[in-house]
């Protein structure tokens, strides 16, 4: 990890379709923040919550759709940041077991969204966890496991989201004592408090529960008409209307300049019709929004587009998690039984690299959810020093492996057989690591074929 940038983290549940609110709440700051130099964003499509909130699977997959195609439309550059599904990456549910084991239950007894469904039950007199999952209970853990495991510094999240980060610092601190060592960052929560949280056409904090939502992508004619659906008071045109009351002003001010806004609190003063005032509305949102409707349309249309990019970017993030998990999984006790590790108390220091007990370098193949076949060489430390490109055929990534090997010590010829490797993302050690490797290898296999002689 870049240890000088701060790490940005933050989940979108894939279980609904985006809305106005969405965008000035979440999209459209988060996606500022992702410029930022001195910061490394991780942005996840959280689809594993997503089966908590809802048991309908297309309504899962077509919000997942929905939501990677409006992060990309409004302009997140996935080379910049890491753009990944939630479900992509194996090492959250696997790390949620982990931090399962060290959570106390009566720490999730206090979560706000189980308490209030026992509530619920308690009012109307149903037993306490009637209808309640465990998985709505083990929400904040998971929530914990997608923070945690990539070590982020600051959550991005709203109010309501606060105590999920608390109890996600509580079980990574919980973690950390327990082992015996700083293996997590203990993240914040970042609330935007210059961020408006729009009103919906009712007046109340638009949102997808109170079913007051404006959707993100209407085509402009819809767009124009949920806008003159606003509900509003009853003034004539003519009459003084008061702008820090106002729906219409609240919405017009989250897109607006400020000068714009300031043209707009006069024409209140004036007495502008709410008519024409919402007519002013749609202009200046559609202005926004249409320049990025084109794009989304264009990208829902390629849906396999989509999740190329979103598998490239699981691959990007496992280059992370990858490591973060063997190093997890040597600290609570899940090791090779020919390693060393047994006789270490406390398991290692989280800076040194977790020996996986082999003696020499490895070279890997491995079928990914692409469909494709890589091959990878590590350290006997199970460092990467070299991650393929994929192939379609295995045997094609079996012959180059293999050339690598035979190659060896032979620099050169390393070199040429790398070129045609064409690593995926930054090479991770210099080409002399990886030729050591190689030597290792090659000595190690003519040992063996010298045995078997
Ligand atoms: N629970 C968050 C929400 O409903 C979504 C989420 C899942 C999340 N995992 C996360 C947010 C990790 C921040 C970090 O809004």
């Amino acid at each position: 990890m870049s240890p000088d940038k701060r790490r940005i983290l933050t989940g979108i549940t894939t279980s609904g379709t985006p809305h106005l609110g969405n965008y000035v709440g979440a999209i459209r700051p988060a996606i500022a923040a992702s410029r930022r130099a001195d910061a490394e964003s991780y942005y996840f499509l959280a689809d594993y919550h997503a089966l908590i909130k809802t048991g309908d699977p297309a309504r899962v997959q077509q919000s997942t759709l929905e939501i990677a195609a409006s992060w990309l439309a409004c302009g997140l550059d996935p080379d910049k940041v890491f753009f990944y599904r939630q479900s992509d990456i194996p090492e959250i549910p696997e790390l949620t077991w982990f931090l399962t084991c060290v959570t106390a239950k009566g720490l999730l007894n206090r979560a706000h969204a189980y308490k209030a469904a026992v509530d619920a039950n308690t009012t109307a007199s149903e037993d306490a966890d009637a209808g309640i999952t465990a998985g709505l209970y083990m929400y904040p853990v998971l929530m914990a496991a997608d923070i945690l495991i990539f070590n982020a510094h600051e959550v991005p999240v709203g109010r309501d989201q606060i105590q999920h980060i608390e109890m996600a610092r509580d079980i990574g601190q919980r973690f950390n004592h327990l082992y015996g060592n700083e293996y997590f960052t203990l993240p914040e929560a970042k609330i935007e408090d210059n961020v408006a949280t729009l009103p919906g056409t009712d007046g109340r904090k638009m949102s997808k529960s109170y079913d007051n939502t404006i959707p993100l992508w209407l085509p402009a004619k819809d767009l124009r008409k949920a806008i003159l659906g606003i509900v509003t008071d009853s003034r004539a045109p003519g009459e003084a209307k008061d702008p820090d009351t106002s729906n219409i002003f609240a919405i017009y001010q989250a897109f607006a300049s400020a000068d714009e806004t300031v043209a707009m609190r006069a024409a209140f003063a004036d007495g502008i019709g709410w008519g024409e005032a919402k007519q002013k509305l749609f202009e200046r949102v559609d202005a926004e929004l249409a320049p990025m409707r084109e794009r989304y349309d264009a990208l829902v249309a390629k849906p396999e587009r989509i999740e190329e990019l979103l598998l490239a970017g699981a691959r990007k993030a496992r280059e992370r998690s990858v490591p973060a998990l063997r190093q997890l999984r040597a600290a609570v006790g899940i090791r090779p039984l020919n390693g060393q590790h047994g006789k270490v108390r406390g398991g290692p220091a989280p800076d040194r690299v977790v020996s996986t007990g082999h003696q020499v370098p490895q070279l890997k193949s491995y079928r990914e959810a692409d469909g494709k076949f890589y091959f990878k060489l590590t350290t006997a430390d199970g460092v990467v020093l070299l991650q393929s490109r994929g192939f379609d055929a295995p045997k094609d990534a079996g012959r180059l492996g293999a050339a690598l090997v035979d190659a060896g010590d032979d620099a050169k010829a390393v070199t040429d057989l790398l070129a045609q490797c064409a690593p995926v993302g930054e090479p991770v050690q210099s080409i002399d690591a990886i030729v050591a490797a190689l030597a290792q290898l090659k000595a190690d296999k003519l040992a063996k074929q010298a045995g078997k002689d």
